[in-house]
């Protein structure tokens, strides 16, 4: 799953916009995460050399921000609620459907990188719970075998 050269391009583009400006990093790397949902190694080394700035320097950050990636992402973001009031509503079944659909666990993406799930503490409509989101959709009082439908929706 690592890029290859030829994959870099956008990389280039986007450092190059920035005028290869070291002070601009940080906005360099979410605008490339934007594009390839992820940093891989190949990608993290391109920047390195772009903006002459050292890998371990750039490791730093991406470890430190939770929002940067250093494994691959699917194209969506499933995540489901294990918050109190998910839970007490049957969300761990829900995530054991879920994952047994995906064929992954919790922070993992599918061989496909189709999709990703992740698990979080609250998702802010409890009332509704077991909640699932899909990306920005949310689902709400999802019974564990309507999960499948749910998921053939996206492409
Ligand atoms: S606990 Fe699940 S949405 Fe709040």
């Amino acid at each position: 799953m690592e890029h290859s050269k030829q994959e870099l391009g956008k990389v280039d583009q986007i450092s190059d916009s920035y005028d290869n400006n070291k002070e601009a990093l940080i906005q360099i790397l979410l605008d490339i995460q934007n594009e390839y949902r992820w940093l891989s190694r190949a990608i993290v080394t391109r920047v390195s050399e772009k903006l002459g700035i050292t890998l371990n320097h750039i490791y730093n950050i991406t470890t430190f921000y939770k929002h940067f990636s250093l494994l691959p992402k699917g194209r969506h973001t499933i995540t489901v609620c294990l918050g109190t009031a998910c839970h007490v509503r049957g969300a761990v079944n829900l995530l054991d459907r879920v994952s047994d659909c995906l064929g992954v666990g919790p922070e993992q993406t599918t061989a496909d990188e189709k999709f990703s799930l992740s698990t979080v503490n609250c998702l802010g409509c409890c009332a509704i719970g077991p909640v699932v989101a899909v990306d920005k959709d949310y689902y709400g009082k999802v019974a564990p075998v309507k999960i499948k439908e749910v998921l053939k929706s996206y492409d």
